[in-house]
C-alpha cells in the first residue's frame, strides 16, 4: 500500500518553474531518496508535503487523507507529518532539551527520560541536554532537529539533507542507524541528499529530480544500471559512455562487440557501462581491447585508471575511459594493457 500520493504536483515562484508536473507513489514503511542538483525543487516538494508551500496545480494524500488539492489545505501542525529542514531551524531561544521536547505532552521525570532516550537514540551525549543551539556544531544541530521530529512520532518523515554537515565516518554511522531507527518505528521516510553513494544505500525507491521535474524513479540498482539517459548516468556514479551501432542484442562500438540490453533497439545510440565493468585482463581472455594506461589515480584499496583505447577496428582510435583496478598492483602511466568488459552494456534514450 502507498502512504503518500504525489499527483501531478506544479509549482512556480514567478517565473522561476520549481516544480513541473510531478507524480511519485510513496509505499508505507519505505526509505524514498530524492536526489538532483542543486535548485532541481527538492525542498521544494518536501516543503509541500509538509504544508509549508502550497501548489499552483496537484495534489496530494497520505494514508488515503487528501493532504491538499485545489479546493482545500490541511494545515502542517495536522498533518503528523515530522519535518527535518535543510539548516535543522532549531529555536534559538530553547536549550537542546526543550527543543526535542517541544511538543511533548509528558510532564516531570517521565518528560525527562524521554528526551534522554530520544537524544540516546541520535548519539547525542546527555550532557548536551542544556545547552543551546549555538553553542553546537551543525552536525549536533542536525541531531537535535532529527530527534525534536522523532519526539512527535510522525506517520511521515521529510528529511532535508539531515547528514550533510557530518564528516564521512559518522555521516555513515548516522544513515544507518536513522534507517534502523525509522524502519523500527516503521515510519515512512523521504530523505533528500546531493550525495549519490548516500542515495544509493539508503533507497528503497530512488527518485531523480531535474529542472523541476522528476526524470526517473525506481529501485537504485535499476537506475544505477539502468538511468535513461546520461546525465541521470552521470550523476549515480561515474559513467563510459560511447557511441555504438546496435544490432540483435550486441553493440559494434571502440571496446568491439560487446553484449547489450538493448530491448530488440536496432540502430546507432550512446551505450554506458560502469568502470567496474571494465577490468584489467589477460590477452588471452576472450573480449579483449588493447589500451595504454594515461593516468593513475590511487585511492587506497582501488585505482582508477584512465586509459586510451586502440579499438580493434581503429588502431589508434584515441577513446579515453575509466577502469578500477585493485590499488596495489595497478600498472603506471604508459603501461600497455587488455582490457576485457564483464556484464552488458546499456542503451542510454536517445531523446
Ligand atoms: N521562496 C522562493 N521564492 C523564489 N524562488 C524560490 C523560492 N523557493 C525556491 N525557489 C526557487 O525554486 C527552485 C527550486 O528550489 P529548491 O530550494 O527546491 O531547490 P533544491 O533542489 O532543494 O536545491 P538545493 O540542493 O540547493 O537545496 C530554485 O530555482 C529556487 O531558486
Ligand atoms: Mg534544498
Amino acid at each position: 500500500m502507498n502512504a503518500l500520493e504525489i499527483i501531478s504536483l506544479s509549482k512556480s515562484f514567478g517565473a522561476q518553474t520549481a516544480l513541473d508536473n510531478i507524480c511519485l507513489s510513496v509505499p508505507t514503511g519505505s526509505r524514498t531518496v530524492i536526489v538532483g542538483p542543486s535548485g532541481s525543487g527538492k525542498t521544494t516538494l518536501l516543503r509541500m508535503i509538509a504544508g509549508f508551500e502550497f501548489p499552483d496545480a496537484g495534489s496530494l494524500t497520505l494514508n488515503g487523507q487528501t493532504l491538499v488539492d485545489s479546493t482545500h489545505a490541511v494545515p502542517a501542525y495536522q498533518r503528523q507529518i515530522g519535518y527535518v529542514p535543510q539548516d535543522g531551524a532549531l529555536f534559538p531561544h530553547m536549550t537542546v532539551a526543550d527543543n526535542i521536547g517541544f511538543g511533548l505532552t509528558e510532564t516531570g521525570s517521565t518528560r525527562t527520560e524521554r528526551i534522554q532516550a530520544l537524544m540516546d537514540s541520535v548519539a547525542l551525549n546527555a550532557n548536551m541536554a542544556k545547552r543551546w543551539p549555538h553553542e553546537l556544531s551543525g552536525g549536533q544541530q542536525q541531531r537535535v532537529s532529527l530527534a525534536r521530529a522523532l519526539a512527535q512520532q510522525p506517520r511521515l518523515m521529510l528529511l532535508d539533507e539531515p547528514f550533510s554537515a557530518l564528516d564521512t565516518g559518522l555521516r555513515g554511522a548516522m544513515r544507518k542507524m536513522v534507517a534502523r531507527l525509522l524502519e523500527d518505528a516503521g515510519v515512512t521516510t523521504i530523505l533528500v541528499t546531493h550525495d549519490q553513494s548516500e542515495a544509493l544505500s539508503f533507497a528503497d525507491q530512488l527518485a531523480v529530480m531535474r529542472d523541476g521535474r522528476l526524470v526517473q524513479s525506481g529501485h537504485p540498482m535499476d537506475l544505477y544500471r539502468y538511468p535513461d539517459d546520461e546525465q541521470t548516468a552521470r550523476f549515480l556514479g561515474e559513467a563510459v559512455v560511447m557511441p555504438a551501432q546496435i544490432e540483435a542484442g550486441w553493440a559494434l562500438c571502440d571496446l568491439g562487440r560487446i553484449p547489450v540490453n538493448s530491448n530488440g533497439f536496432c540502430g546507432d545510440a550512446q551505450i554506458m557501462l560502469r568502470p567496474e565493468q571494465l577490468r584489467l585482463s589477460d590477452a588471452d581472455d576472450a573480449h579483449t581491447c588493447n589500451a595504454v594506461v594515461t593516468e593513475r589515480d590511487f585511492g587506497g584499496n582501488t585505482c582508477t585508471l584512465t586509459v586510451e583505447l586502440h579499438a580493434p577496428t581503429q588502431p589508434a582510435c584515441g577513446r579515453s575511459l575509466l577502469v578500477r583496478s585493485t590499488g596495489m598492483h595497478a600498472p603506471p602511466a604508459g603501461s600497455a594493457v587488455q582490457l576485457s568488459v564483464s556484464g552488458p552494456a546499456h542503451v542510454l534514450s536517445t531523446s
